[in-house]
């Protein structure tokens, strides 16, 4: 189980403090499939890296199986089970898919078969991308792809997914949605994923929409959904402006 309690988050900006996260408080069951959906700049990445580590609160504290672990390294929190793919993932010169499934697994001996499983779940075929390096050579989607590949590859206890969906074409959009629901039925981890496809938010048990650095709602995605899609209609101008005819 993961809890988040009160977390706030600032950032110095010139004499004074720029609040990022304002108290937010969340209990994720597990096994659960939570999605954190909401504006740009609203907050889901700032609080996806706090879980992981690799950005420390300002203030309140993050519980893992009981655990405090708002002390502990990005490090300690993947040996805990603590994985994350980043929004924009990074690319490793050097270091080819093999090896980062390989590092991710943590099985010095993973099987091309095993490669071959993880990479079909994202939607590339092993052939073409095993010894590939993770370079510039490979465009934005594939690199997601392989990302979203070694989390999948670390099996751990909770995934937390940045956006899966950016850059990738529907047809691997529609083979890595039924990962997560797959992974979801065997119950075998935990999951957040911050989306803004209506396709993953009605997958979720539960529905966080963050804005404002706070929880403006929450609920199940049959709540939810027909609630952010009356928002963006009210925060949209064009859609809410009349339209004159020609
Ligand atoms: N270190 C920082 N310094 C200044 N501002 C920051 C910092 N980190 C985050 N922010 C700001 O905090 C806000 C929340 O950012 P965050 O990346 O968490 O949003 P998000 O909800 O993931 O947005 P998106 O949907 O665009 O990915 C943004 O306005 C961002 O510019
Ligand atoms: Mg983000």
């Amino acid at each position: 189980m993961l809890e988040l309690k009160n977390i706030s988050y600032a950032v110095r900006e010139g004499d004074g403090q720029l609040g990022i996260l304002n108290n937010i408080s969340l209990t994720i069951e597990d096994n659960k499939l939570v999605v954190f959906t909401g504006p740009n700049g609203g907050g889901k990445t700032t609080l996806a890296k706090i879980i992981m580590g690799l950005v420390r609160p300002t203030s309140g504290q993050i519980l893992w199986n009981g655990q405090d672990i708002t002390g502990l390294s990005i490090t300690d929190r993947a040996k805990l089970g603590v994985s994350y793919g980043f929004q924009q993932p990074a690319r490793f010169k050097g270091l080819t898919v093999r090896d980062l499934l390989t590092l991710a697994s943590g099985d010095e001996k993973l099987s091309k078969d095993r490669c071959c499983q993880y990479l079909t779940r994202v939607g590339l075929c092993a052939n073409d991308y095993l010894d590939r390096e993770v370079d510039v050579s490979l465009s934005g989607g594939e690199v997601k792809r392989i990302e979203i590949a070694t989390i999948l590859a670390r099996n751990a206890a909770l995934m937390i997914f940045d956006e899966p969906e950016a850059g990738i074409d529907l047809w691997s959009f529609a083979r890595l949605t039924e990962t997560f629901e797959q992974i979801h039925k065997d119950k075998a981890a935990t999951m957040i994923i911050i989306s803004h496809q209506e396709r993953i938010i009605s997958l979720a048990d539960e529905v966080v929409v963050v804005g404002d650095g706070a929880i403006r709602h929450r609920g199940s995605a049959k709540e939810i959904l027909p609630q952010i899609l009356a928002d963006t209609l009210g925060s949209c101008p064009v859609l809410t402006k009349e339209v004159k005819a020609l």
